[in-house]
């Protein structure tokens, strides 16, 4: 169970290590500054209906009350250690897993547990004036929820710099208090966490898209030899999981909302859709378009020597490593990549071991395609002709081999002048964005009511019904 007496709430017996706990108790202060000034703006006094942990127990893990955000038990939750676990992969495959930081990985363990320590308060920081435009009490306590595990996601990240990386560890704590979202001198480290999330439809895209990079990510990372990453990963997972949530049913109840509009009043026309106040369903394909293409990036290079060595070292796996029926050192496999030669997109087979990110990416976009498939069930149900698809792999890409192409949604390869004329037809456009937020120029804060482009859930949180007050404002 996790101790709530002590300042810095922990599962990893804190108060043992004066030093470490000391170092802790002077970056909160620091922690607490970041989130006045870039959380959730006017967010201060409000008492929001929460979960927090209270053990790290799969079952009922969690307890709801009203918490003022600031006061959120920020905390350091691992998940507990298997004594008998290994190294699963890799040249060290077969040996305990380790607990402290071997020598030799001390600089890669550092940059990838930085790297994702970064992303986590880029998207509070992304998301922090979404609040003045919520579409219901019941959306906005979700936002905060997202945000305020986000923030416990960085605190997961600090937690191992400060225990294993020593002062340099500390200084990279800092670091990641200081850099900022879009920043044109000391921006967030990865593309799709310096793009601005300027609406409720581009946060619900944000959630069920990029944060399911950070569930593939983490999954990645919870198979790591280093066994305090991996058990901390392991953890994040279970909050990741109610992110992605957020995410696909806000899309989904969106996508109904527009289903309804539009055969309630027998109108298929966008602009006829947009009079009506419901977001068309042509710019909700814009959006996915633009989410998942920079998400894609997020993945890294399709042939990398890094992705080889973190996984030839042991220190970041497959998504699902354990479960995969091969030698786990990949020495004598191939993968297939894809590359864009003399005007065509082809097919090449290279080392596994070196195609590992293209794996990952091809893994999130397994389970992306699933999620899209549900989306388009309302249509479906709707008796609407129209259907979401995912772009073509390379569409809008700028890391990897379709860095510098111009391809489109349907995989053809473009000439740029030719690509860029019809860019608007495939990413949302000045417009289009100002379409989306004249509709979310106010907030709606009257308990069980919604804005009209989204539809009411089908439950409430926590059994609670969907009129209750999940934000109290004071
Ligand atoms: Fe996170
Ligand atoms: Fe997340």
């Amino acid at each position: 169970m996790i101790d709530y007496l002590d300042k810095i709430p922990n599962n990893v017996d804190l108060g043992r290590d004066r030093v470490l706990q000391r170092a802790l108790e002077h970056w909160q202060p620091a922690y607490l500054d970041w989130w006045f000034d870039m959380g959730p703006t006017g967010s201060r006094a409000y008492d929001v209906y929460l979960r927090t942990a209270t053990s790290v127990e799969p079952d009922g893990w969690a307890q709801f009350d009203y918490v003022k955000m600031p006061e959120y038990r920020w905390g350091i939750f691992l998940q507990p250690r298997d004594p008998d676990r290994q190294v699963n992969f890799g040249a060290n495959k077969g040996q305990p897993a380790w607990q402290d930081v071997p020598g030799e990985f001390r600089s890669p363990l550092r940059r990838i547990i930085v790297t994702q320590g970064d992303t986590e308060p880029a998207s509070v920081e992304q998301q922090r004036t979404l609040g003045l435009s919520c579409p219901s009490l019941y959306d906005l306590r979700n936002l905060f929820q997202v945000n305020v595990e986000e923030g416990r996601h960085l605190w997961a990240m600090v937690y191992l710099l400060h225990r294993y990386f020593g002062r340099d560890g500390r200084e990279e704590a800092e670091s990641l208090l200081e850099r900022r979202s879009g920043d044109a001198d000391n921006p967030r480290i990865l593309g799709a966490f310096n793009e601005p999330t300027p609406d409720w439809l581009a946060f619900f895209m944000f959630t069920f898209f990029t944060d399911r990079d950070g569930k593939f990510q983490l999954c990645a990372l919870a198979e790591s030899g280093f066994d305090p990453l991996a058990r901390t990963c392991r953890f994040m997972l279970t909050e990741e999981a109610h992110h992605m949530f957020v995410g696909e049913t806000g899309v989904s109840r969106i996508i109904r909302r527009t289903c309804d509009v539009m055969t309630e009043n027998k109108v298929e026309d966008p602009s006829d859709v947009r009079a009506l106040g419901a977001i068309d369903l042509e710019t909700i394909q814009k959006y996915l378009n633009f989410h998942y293409s920079v998400t894609l990036d997020l993945f890294g290079g399709d042939a990398s020597s890094n992705a080889a060595s973190y996984y030839t070292s042991g220190l970041k796996g497959r998504y699902e490593e354990t479960k995969v029926g091969d030698d786990h050192l990949l020495h004598d496999l191939d993968y297939t990549i894809l590359e864009v030669v003399g005007g065509t997109i082809v097919e090449r087979r290279v080392p596994a071991l070196t195609a590992l990110n293209e794996r990952l990416r091809d893994d999130y976009i397994h389970e992306i395609e699933a999620g899209v498939g549900r989306w388009n069930r309302n249509m479906e149900r709707a008796g609407l002709a129209f259907r979401l698809t995912l772009p073509h792999k390379g569409f809008h890409r700028a890391i990897g081999n379709f860095a510098g192409h111009f391809i489109s949604p349907e995989g053809e390869v473009m000439s740029e002048e030719a690509w860029r004329g019809r860019r608007d037809l495939w990413l949302p456009s000045q417009s289009d964005y100002a379409f989306v937020q004249s509709l979310m120029s106010g907030s709606v804060i009257e308990p069980g009511k919604f804005a009209n482009w989204i539809s009411s859930p089908i439950r409430g949180v926590n059994q609670q019904p969907i009129d209750f007050e999940y934000v109290r404002f004071n």
